[in-house]
């Protein structure tokens, strides 16, 4: 981590607060002055502010249900932002892993350990994503198996990764998705001659949506170790 950011997570002071002290020699690290921000520290490095030793606060990992008509994103803008519903301190160091359209419901994984959420948006992790779609049209035959061999997308080069389809009712599915591209799942449906009128994450990885809209918790520490296999 960052020497300015770690200065951050275990004091109260702002990152530009932080930056100065560094920057006059006031922070020690490893009994050596350090006056350069981005120097990379570690947990076994001792850090020390005014001669006082500093411990990190430790990541934060939070599950949320976002309601319809909030953004994701860490300001208001056309519609306000989902943060506005966490009560928490140095709320402008979180991030979403995985946002949603501003129309999309359901669940969010807030947090503000980089490494953790990216293992929930890489690809290569293969991390699950259930989202419940309402349909404008009934779902046509065949389309399990069309969204199992993967679906082009406008603009799009390489199929979707194989998806699973999993019909309701005749205008309602379950689908599970392991990456995020912007759009995806109304981009899918497009692609195969269908709209999605509604949208709602129901999970992600093993963790289920378990909070009313507008509700959060933190996550267990196993919630937080399963998306770390
Ligand atoms: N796919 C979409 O199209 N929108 C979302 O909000 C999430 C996935």
């Amino acid at each position: 981590m960052r020497l300015d950011k770690f200065v951050c997570k275990s004091t109260e002071l702002t990152r530009s607060d932080a930056v100065h002290r560094i920057h006059v020699g006031d922070v020690l690290v490893n009994g050596h002055v350090v006056t350069l921000e981005a120097t990379q520290v570690h947990e076994n490095n001792e850090v020390l502010l005014n001669g006082i030793k500093l411990k990190a606060r430790s990541f934060r990992y939070i599950v949320m249900h976002k309601p319809a008509g909030t953004i994701c994103s860490n300001i208001d803008e056309a519609y306000p932002s989902l943060f506005n519903y966490l009560n928490v301190d140095k709320v402008s160091e979180l991030h979403i892993a995985g946002r949603l359209d501003a129309d999309t419901t359901g669940m969010v994984l807030i947090t503000d350990d980089g490494r953790w959420s990216f293992n929930i948006i890489t690809p290569a992790k293969e991390c699950k994503k259930v989202y419940r779609v309402g349909l404008s049209q009934a779902i046509a035959e065949g389309m399990a198996d069309r969204f199992k061999e993967g679906i082009k997308l406008q603009g799009e080069q390489q199929l979707t990764r194989p998806a699973t389809l999993e019909v309701v009712d005749s205008k309602e599915v379950i689908l599970t998705i392991t990456e995020g591209k912007f759009h995806q799942v109304k981009r899918m449906f497009s692609a195969v001659g269908n709209r999605v009128i509604s949208l709602h994450r129901e999970a992600i990885g093993d963790v289920k949506l378990d909070v009313e809209v507008g509700q959060w918790r933190y996550l267990t520490d196993s919630e937080v170790q399963s998306f770390s296999k």
